[in-house]
């Protein structure tokens, strides 16, 4: 019997969505470098409702899949995809679909399509969240590409995507690279969510003094609320784990350094690219790169004394403030995204459905969380607007602001560094602010560089001679 489709690359994530694939009825073959691995797929699929093939190399692959072929590379992003289609697309036939599962650059996908399309095939950039199970039990699935490669692979997604109140967690996002654009800015988002609870439990344990075990309660009283989220579970389980051997709290031992494989740095990139604010994202980048500063952090702290003193006020009062902190950060966290995504759909033409993302963002992904709903309704009375503005969460923002600020007041005064609260902060503060400092900046660039300048009080463009004094 022909194949369904074909998996190339059976790491956890190839193997785990090729499972999932086969627990849907779905005939797979499977092929890897390492040939044990297809082999391994076949056993473990033997309970599933198709049982998978291991495929021997390209061409059996390729002979065994059912026309027009669909081919899945699950092999990571980079040089490996390119190479991979080198070997793959000659091997094809016009109206075959190659889908790229990985964390690709969407630059990348938008070259790749094209050149895939010279030959009559389908090239889909597929964003695919949810880790390892994610992949096996249903993923939240962003797909970029052309709508003939769709009507072929998107009933096969919609059948192994998360479900969230009833819906899939799959979409045909737009075209080329729209869809491995909106899975890079959903890791950009996780970035600034991920930095904004270390930051928040930092504080609850260094600075306030409370236990982890205090802190993880917490935590659970906040996700209870509008912080119920994925991101806030993982967070609970860390704060709970205990090292086996030593029985100390495991966050205790872990090394202060955080790494990162490009996708929050490509968000960051792509706010700077498309003129559009993505502080919180940005710092959550810049902050692991920080921490991997870690030798210089002990030679500073060792040479320079650290400013913090100890927090001397009402401590219950200031845990309330950093739950609200937290969910202020949060909202400006995927206000952010959002608008870069809506920015980078304008420039390249994707039409991009915002509010869709929000709907198939709330299963299976990282990012996943309560908040998602009122964004997605937010969302759908316009992209026009900054979501963190918009009526359905400014009821929500508007008594949890007052917590932001005061948790990055409580980070300055007592050294201890917030960026993505600093940040989240100043964005919220610089959106609602009519009247900015920008017309100094402006004033400077026409001052050295007669760049000219608006004015308030008529139109046109302007200069002045600035060293004439009055
Ligand atoms: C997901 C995750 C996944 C991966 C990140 C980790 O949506 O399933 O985002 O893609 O865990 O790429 O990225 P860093 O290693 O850069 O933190």
């Amino acid at each position: 019997m022909a194949a369904d489709l074909g998996v190339v690359g059976l790491g956890v994530m190839g193997r785990n969505l090729a499972l999932n694939f086969a627990d849907h009825g779905y005939h797979v073959a499977g092929l890897d470098r390492e040939p044990a691995a297809a082999r391994i797929l076949a056993e473990r699929s033997a309970a599933c409702r198709a049982p998978a093939i291991a495929a021997p190399d390209r061409a059996g692959l390729v002979a065994v899949l059912a026309r027009p072929r669909v081919v899945l590379l699950l092999i990571p992003a980079g040089a490996a995809v390119d190479e991979e289609l080198a070997l793959l697309a000659p091997l094809l036939e016009p109206g075959d679909i190659v889908v790229d599962g990985g964390n690709s650059h969407y630059q990348d996908t938008i070259r790749r399509a094209a050149g895939i399309r010279a030959h009559g095939q389908h090239f889909a950039g597929l964003g695919i969240s949810g880790g390892e199970r994610g992949a096996r039990n249903g993923p939240s699935l962003m797909g970029g590409g052309d709508a003939p490669a769709y009507a072929r692979i998107g009933p096969m997604l919609t059948d192994i995507a998360a479900r969230a109140a009833g819906r899939p967690c799959f979409a045909h996002v737009g075209p080329d690279g729209a869809g491995h654009f909106v899975k890079t800015l959903h890791n950009g988002i996780e970035y600034a969510l991920m930095q904004l609870i270390a930051e928040t439990a930092h504080v609850a344990h260094h600075l306030l003094g409370y236990a982890q075990g205090s802190v993880r309660a917490a935590f659970e009283e906040w996700a209870r609320g509008w912080m119920d989220s994925f991101l806030m579970e993982v967070s609970i389980d860390a704060l709970a784990a205990r090292d086996p051997e030593s029985g100390r709290p495991l966050l205790e031992l872990i090394v202060d350094k955080a790494s990162q494989k490009g996708t929050g740095q490509w968000s960051a990139a792509a706010a700077l690219e498309y003129g559009c604010p993505a502080p919180t994202i940005a710092e959550a980048v810049h902050a692991r790169c920080l921490s991997a500063l870690r030798p210089d952090r002990l030679r500073a702290e060792a040479a320079l004394g650290h400013p913090r003193r100890a927090y001397a006020g009402a401590r219950e009062e200031a845990l309330a403030f950093l739950g609200q902190g937290l969910l202020a950060g949060s909202i400006a966290a995927y206000a952010q995204g959002f608008a870069v995504i809506h920015a980078a759909s304008e420039a390249h033409g994707w039409n991009i459905d915002l509010a869709l993302l929000a709907r198939i963002w709330q299963g299976g992904c990282i990012i996943r969380s309560r908040l998602l709903e009122p964004m997605a309704e937010a969302l759908t009375a316009g992209p026009a607007e900054n979501p963190a503005l918009a009526p359905a969460i400014v009821p929500i923002l508007r008594p949890a602001e007052e917590g932001l600020r005061q948790t990055v007041a409580l980070g300055a005064l007592h050294g201890v560094p917030l960026p993505a609260h600093g940040s989240a902060l100043a964005y919220l503060d610089g959106l609602r602010t009519g009247r900015l400092w920008a017309n100094m900046i402006e004033a400077q660039r026409d001052h050295f560089g007669a760049h000219g300048f608006a004015r308030l009080d008529r139109p046109g463009k302007f200069h002045h001679d600035w060293t004439a004094r009055p």
